[in-house]
């Protein structure tokens, strides 16, 4: 039974708006759903979350950075996520330890093993059912979120480096879990995906929809 399924995906990848979609569709055909997020997700995961994303915090080590989000995870885990399986709903996370394998593991460099162990350790091994990784070229989803930028300044190049290791990370990961991460493409029109993530999660719920006119 699918009841945990995550959503993964660099800048402008469009998850959120699919995660909003499933909600609303989803509950419409009789699913109790809970959508959430990390880091976050809970009000003392909120407050790492702030410590983690304060764009003043220039000093963060990665290891700490990485601590940082698996000590997100597991009160959010503790406070959201479990109590929620167990009252048998349906939980959409949007992110989840497969950011930090891309991310601190792969793009930061500290190694998908070592970064999986802590995890491990933080979710004692709690993985979701399924995961959407939605992949899409960085260049495109950065352009989607800052179409008005005119030039590409240090940073910008910086950012789009980091986001292509993000990338290559997710794509690493997607190959070490194939059971449970289904990789979407992403350059297509936001709908087609939806409709496409929508249908896979329907048809692996076993769900007949009432679609059939
Ligand atoms: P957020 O604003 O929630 O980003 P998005 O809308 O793209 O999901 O910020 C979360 C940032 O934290 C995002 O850049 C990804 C990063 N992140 C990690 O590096 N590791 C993690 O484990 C998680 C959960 C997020």
């Amino acid at each position: 039974m699918i009841k945990f399924i995550t959503f993964e995906g660099g800048e402008g990848s469009g998850k959120t708006t699919i995660i909003d979609n499933l909600l609303k569709d989803l509950s419409a055909l009789g699913f109790d759903v809970v959508k959430t997020r990390e880091p976050g997700g809970s009000k003392i995961a909120e407050e790492i979350r702030h410590v983690i994303l304060n764009k003043e915090n220039t000093a963060m080590d990665y290891r700490a950075e990485a601590l940082l989000y698996a000590a997100s995870r597991r009160q959010h885990l503790q406070e959201v996520i479990v109590p929620s399986l167990k009252a048998n709903k349906l939980v959409l996370c949007d992110r989840y330890l497969d950011s930090s394998l891309a991310y601190q593991g792969y793009a930061r460099g500290l190694g998908i093993d070592q970064v999986y162990q802590i995890n491990q350790y933080a979710t004692e091994g709690l993985l979701p059912d399924l995961t959407f990784y939605i992949d899409v070229d960085p260049q495109i989803g950065l352009s989607r979120i800052q179409s008005a930028h005119r030039t590409v300044d240090r940073l910008d190049l910086e950012t789009a480096n980091f986001h292509k290791l993000v990338r290559n990370g997710y794509l690493e990961v997607a190959k070490m879990f194939p059971q449970r991460i289904i990789t979407i493409d992403g350059k297509r029109p936001i709908l087609e995906i939806y409709e496409e993530i929508k249908n896979i999660i329907l048809e692996k719920m076993n769900a007949v929809t009432k679609e059939a006119k």
